[in-house]
């Protein structure tokens, strides 16, 4: 890859032409509990930019610039009162949408007041999580519409972690499915799985052959082997715009998972994943074994502190090499690191906070990497050029109904067609808003 696609891919700021492709989607990064009514206002960082949320005596969230406009004083000191958050160096006070409503330190006849504004953008709430809009569409776009935001709420499963490092090389952690079979099964054989389950035909054949293909929602590749005498194993993950996957775990049909690589800034990203509970990565274990290693819990850093880049942060890190245990490694386990997730967080953060691409080799199982990374150059430079809405920016029905996943076909069927869910094929859990 040349030094400039890589720069052009990772760097999300204001201005840059990929931060100005992030700024046309809305972004689920705070959980809606992390900020109560009146409560303690929130430091974060997205695309980038400080930014602080509170929740004002209404329960409206605001998203705002963490400093005052007067002298510049942090406003995560301010109070948060009476719909406002006040800056306690002068009293100047904010409302949710910037505005500055109260300036007491000021004469009342300069009218002063209505001249400051404070930074600020837009919030929507939804599945119990804040989304942030940071473009200047208006009016607004609506939120993107995948199937895991129209589970009940009992049924979704909001998994957040930090990622110390860029967007982009954690998400293609997520399309590459050729590392499924070494970074989190390497140690694991055939024998551990049902017969005739897709997992059983994975841990057989570790090279299988690739098809790829830009979708309207983004870009898709269906990796097949052999299964039976007639019939192929596929497994089918999705790239969405402009940071979201589908990993191909489960049974395409009933698989109900979104993936998000937020970019927090050129080197931490925020890892969302919206699934339906009870989904497993690896169905199929022989009776339900457990094998050490692969679990799926993540373990929070205990006092993580209230700095921009504090949330979600994991306990296990580059600083401790994830607790590592060498002994596991050499007699039980590939890695010898606790969690499919946090196998994935050392081998994604250890590349860098951002990848030097131009040092890659890539290889037939990197094909789906470099479609993605090409789909995100084209619709950034699209929309420097001549302002092109990139897809689901402005159309988010167009998430609904794109799933993931596993399925075994006949050897002769179009892969193509087979994994278009349609409204009668699909599978809903009890109470899913459809
Ligand atoms: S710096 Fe905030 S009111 Fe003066
Ligand atoms: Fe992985």
């Amino acid at each position: 890859m040349r030094a400039e696609d890589n720069e052009l891919l990772t760097r999300v700021g204001p201005g840059t032409p990929m931060g100005n492709l992030m700024r046309e989607y809305w972004f689920p990064i705070i959980k809606s509990e992390e900020v109560s009514t009146d409560g303690s206002p929130l430091r974060f960082r997205l695309l980038g930019e400080d930014l602080l949320a509170f929740r004002d005596s209404d329960g409206n969230v605001g998203i705002i610039e963490p400093y005052c406009p007067h002298r510049r004083a942090e406003l995560f000191y301010g109070r948060n009162e009476e719909c406002g958050i006040r800056c306690v160096y002068h009293g100047w006070k904010f409302d949710v949408n910037g505005n500055c409503v109260d300036m007491p330190s000021e004469p009342e006849e300069t009218n002063f007041k209505h001249k400051v504004k404070i930074k600020s953008y837009a919030a929507k709430e939804k599945i119990g999580m804040i989304w942030v809009y940071m473009g200047d569409k208006s009016p607004l776009p609506e939120l993107p519409d995948f199937d895991s935001m129209r589970l009940p709420e009992d049924k979704l499963s909001i998994r957040i972690a930090l990622r110390e490092c860029n967007y982009l090389q954690a998400l293609e952690g997520d399309i590459d499915t050729a590392h499924l079979g070494f970074l989190h099964l390497g140690s694991v054989g055939a024998s551990n799985f049902d017969k005739k389950s897709g997992e059983n035909y994975l841990s057989q054949n570790k090279a299988p052959k690739y098809k790829v293909k830009n979708t309207q929602s983004g870009t898709m590749y269906g990796a097949y082997r052999d299964a039976e005498d007639d019939t192929y194993y596929w497994r089918v993950a999705r790239f969405c715009m402009p940071c979201w996957t589908m990993p191909p775990g489960g049974n395409l049909l009933d698989h109900i998972i979104v993936r998000a690589w937020i970019p927090i800034d050129d080197h931490n990203s925020m890892f969302v994943s919206l699934s339906q509970k009870g989904g497993k990565p690896l169905d199929n274990l022989k009776g339900g074994a457990k094998l050490k290693g692969i679990g799926m819990g993540l373990n929070y850093e205990e006092n993580p502190g209230s700095g921009f880049l504090d949330r979600w942060k994991l306990k296990e890190t580059r600083a401790n090499d994830y607790m590592i245990d060498r002994e596991e490694q050499r007699t039980e386990t590939y890695t010898g690191v606790k969690g499919i997730h946090l196998q994935d967080q050392m081998i994604t953060e250890s590349m860098g906070s951002v990848s030097d691409r131009t040092g890659e080799h890539l290889g037939t199982s990197d094909q789906m990497i470099t479609m993605t990374r090409r789909r995100l150059i084209n619709a950034a430079n699209e929309l420097a050029k001549d302002g092109s809405v990139p897809s689901g920016a402005n159309n988010p029905n167009i998430f609904h109904l794109i799933r993931s996943g596993g399925m075994i076909i006949n050897r002769e069927l179009n892969w193509e067609d087979e994994v278009q869910v349609r409204k009668d094929t699909a599978v809903w859990p009890q109470g899913a808003d459809v």
